[in-house]
């Protein structure tokens, strides 16, 4: 039985900060963060979405009645987690009217927990072929104003469906791991804020493929021309090129015409964590040339530290699956803020007692915390 992703869809939210525009303001040169960091965009959430709208918004975009039905299992991956005790996951039963007979759950490790999900996902739906999993990866990433790793931020929600018999791409059965306790970066729960050690979060993330990588060879006994093209978690995309350049050192290859194709997306919206590289994955379905069968390896990683290569095949046909327009027009939409706007924004935290205006521009808002419990907007279609 195949078993893969069905469908995959993205939301991020109607804000940005131009990169360059941080830079003059830091007084550094536009050029390291535009071909240093490779970075050109980052998405900036307003108030009134958080990770569960932007979740519910990711998800909206994929889902359809007989989806619904079929859903037993909703696994939500976060690390810029809102409770310490209600899983997300829960929020998405309301809000997406999914059925009460179902597994909801949510999951943390840093930027790797989606992979774990979707892991778990698919031995769920081998278990139960009739099955399908709604998997959500959302974060919003906060460094803070004026700190190295404030370039690297962003928000946004990824959604997937796992199925058997998927129409885009065939989950293969071999993975290669690889595990360490280190902090290269963290976030302590009473901290709004990741503290990272930059240099030190590079080097890991190159150790952790290069051995989780070697895991996978080994296991597999693939070699590294059966595999089509490699993507990457997204921190930054400097950071997936010099990976990349680790075991490609022919700057001609077809994998690096792949790795740019990868990066469309993520140069738009900056570091969504646990959703990263699947959008890297969404971009490059939707802005390459992939042929139907192709395999593609994926590597994850998450701080703390956790690594994980797979692979996965296109299906025939996985082209027509795809929303590409769609995502194009929500990258396309967005209102640039300016320096002050993005400093307020990213540096104010809710708390209880606080009301939003119904702005009903995308499908999912926050509306209120009131008793320390959060009320969301769903716009009628
Ligand atoms: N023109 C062009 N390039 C320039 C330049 C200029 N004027 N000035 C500098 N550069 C280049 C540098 O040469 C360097 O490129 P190379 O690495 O290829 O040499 C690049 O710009 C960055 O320069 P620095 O390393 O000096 O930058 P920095 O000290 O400000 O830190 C960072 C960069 C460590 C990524 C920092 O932004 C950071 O801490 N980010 C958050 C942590 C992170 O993303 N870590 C990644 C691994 S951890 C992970 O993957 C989990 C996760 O999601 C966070």
């Amino acid at each position: 039985m195949k078993i893969g992703i069905d469908k995959i869809g993205f939301y991020v939210p109607k804000l940005y900060l131009d990169i360059e525009t941080l830079a003059i303001n830091r007084e550094v040169d536009p050029m390291k963060y535009k071909k240093g960091l490779m970075l050109d965009k980052m998405a900036v959430a307003p108030l009134n979405q958080d990770i569960i709208s932007m979740g519910v918004n990711a998800a909206h975009s994929i889902l359809t009645k007989e989806d619904i039905e079929k859903i037993d299992m909703v696994l939500f991956a976060t690390e810029s987690s809102i409770d310490q005790s209600k899983a997300a996951a829960t929020h998405l039963i309301s809000l997406l009217s999914l059925k009460k007979n179902i597994r909801a759950l949510e999951l943390k490790h840093a930027c790797y927990a989606l992979t774990a999900a979707i892991q778990f996902a698919k031995n769920h739906v081998k278990e139960n072929p009739e099955s399908k999993v709604l998997v959500v990866g959302s974060d919003i990433a906060k460094y803070g104003i004026k700190t190295d790793g404030e370039p690297t931020q962003g928000a946004g929600a990824i959604a997937l469906i796992i199925s058997k018999d998927p129409c885009i791409a065939e989950i293969e059965n071999v993975s290669g791991l690889y595990a360490d306790d280190i902090y290269d970066f963290w976030r302590p729960s009473y901290s709004p804020y990741a503290m990272v050690d930059g240099q030190y979060s590079n080097e890991m993330y190159k150790k952790f493929f290069l051995e989780s990588y070697e895991d996978y060879l080994k296991k597999s006994r693939h070699k590294k021309e059966d595999i089509d093209a490699f993507i990457f978690h997204i921190p930054y995309a400097k950071l997936g090129l010099k990976t990349l350049s680790l075991i490609e050192p022919n700057i001609e290859s077809n994998l690096y015409q792949y790795f740019n194709q990868s990066i469309v997306y993520n140069q738009q919206v900056g570091n969504i964590y646990t959703g990263s590289l699947y959008l890297s994955l969404v971009s490059l379905l939707e802005q390459g040339e992939m042929k139907d069968n192709s395999r593609i390896g994926l590597f994850s990683y998450g701080s703390g530290a956790v690594a994980e290569f797979y692979t996965i095949k296109l299906v025939n046909g996985y082209k027509n699956h795809l929303n590409k327009i769609y995502h194009e027009k929500l990258l396309e939409n967005r209102k640039a803020l300016s320096i002050e706007s993005y400093e307020s924004l990213i540096s104010t935290h809710l708390t209880n007692d606080i009301k939003f205006e119904d702005e009903n521009e995308s499908y999912c808002e926050l509306k209120e915390i009131s008793h320390q419990q959060r009320k969301y907007n769903i716009k009628a279609v």
